[in-house]
């Protein structure tokens, strides 16, 4: 067998992917294995899938993922306990129909998380326990349902309760556009204000969602550095880089991409690896604040970036499983 990314980097942090059950069986399941050492599951464990209505949870997926991370010996990382999407329609609402109090708010969000961390105990190191409450735009908060009825005490409260169902997990605030300076900034308020509370936050997610132009050099760096002065662990825990500029969703390099059958061109090939180089450059310069980079997605055959009107390659494996020019790029070192 050849050597895989965990390998090129067992000196470094773990290297994990987002799975899906199709990921585990065939060949995909022999990518996983041979490069792979970590997981996360891409959408199971989210509030909506895994607790559909107010007395019952589907453990079906979840476990099957934590089963074969444990018998394969990987590490699985928990994603998520608290979102604003992907959040099940009763949480919400009362037998009346009517919005719940914030109390009963934050009471089903203590049972959630209690049950859900607990069942995981054995298997999870580490839970995205907050995903995305920052805003994007000129608001601190994201104005979403959960914040509208429990303000900004979800947060921290969520936290608390997950340190209760497992004080040994390591518990993380997830984000995208942490690179951007005005959202990090937020972001970087907000932990300095829950930790000086002695709230239970172990490390940050920076999503890292990119894109052949963002982020910089210098940005990544920044907020590298900038979270790791607050004590935190760093995770880059949804990483793709997307061929076309922009970031999510963001503009395109080429007008004619903007189709399902978009071509990966030798221009796009080029830039990604040189992102993907910068990248793992600097990863590799703060391995003491980095515990774990996952990618969102094994190979470009299938990545939920697909699903925006254009194809995208945004990973290091090709839709033939094989590994990119850019693949060979962040293991030369
Ligand atoms: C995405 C999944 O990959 C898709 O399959 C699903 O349709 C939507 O969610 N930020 C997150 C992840 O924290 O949970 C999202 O995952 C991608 C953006």
């Amino acid at each position: 067998t050849t050597k895989g990314l965990k390998d090129y980097y067992q000196n470094y942090f773990p290297i994990g992917v987002a799975v899906t059950p199709h990921d585990l069986t065939g060949a995909n399941r022999e990518l996983v294995l041979n490069q792979f050492n970590s997981v996360t599951a891409e959408n199971a464990m989210k509030m909506g899938p895994i607790h559909p209505t107010e007395n019952e949870y589907n453990w079906k997926i979840g476990d099957s993922i934590a089963t074969f991370a444990r018998n394969n010996h990987l590490k699985m990382r928990g994603h998520c306990l608290v979102w604003y999407s992907q959040t099940p329609r009763w949480l919400f609402k009362d037998e009346q129909g009517n919005t719940v109090t914030k109390e009963v708010l934050l009471g089903r969000l203590k049972e959630h998380i209690h049950t859900v961390v607990n069942h995981y105990k054995k298997d999870i190191y580490a839970w995205d326990v907050v995903n995305e409450v920052i805003a994007d735009d000129s608001t601190y908060f994201r104005n979403s349902q959960l914040y509208k009825i429990a303000g900004e005490d979800f947060v921290e409260m969520a936290f608390r309760y997950a340190h209760e169902a497992d004080p040994k997990a390591r518990l993380f605030y997830n984000d995208y556009n942490t690179e951007q300076p005005k959202k990090r900034d937020k972001i970087y308020k907000m932990l300095k204000a829950l930790l000086a509370k002695g709230v239970p936050i172990h490390g940050v997610g920076l999503q890292g969602h990119w894109s052949l132009s963002q982020p910089s050099r210098s940005e990544l760096e920044k907020s590298i550095t900038m979270f790791a002065s607050l004590g935190l662990d760093i995770q880059i825990t949804e990483l793709d880089v997307s061929v076309y500029a922009g970031n999510q969703g963001g503009q395109l390099i080429q007008n004619a991409a903007q189709n399902a059958k978009a071509e990966f061109t030798p221009e796009m090939e080029s830039r990604q690896l040189e992102q993907y180089k910068m990248i793992f450059e600097v990863l590799r310069k703060y391995k003491k604040n980095i515990t774990g980079v996952t990618f969102w997605n094994l190979s470009d055959r299938y990545t939920w970036l697909d699903g925006r009107g254009k194809k995208n390659y945004p990973l290091l494996f090709d839709t033939e499983l094989k590994p990119k020019k850019a693949f060979y790029e962040v293991t030369k070192f």
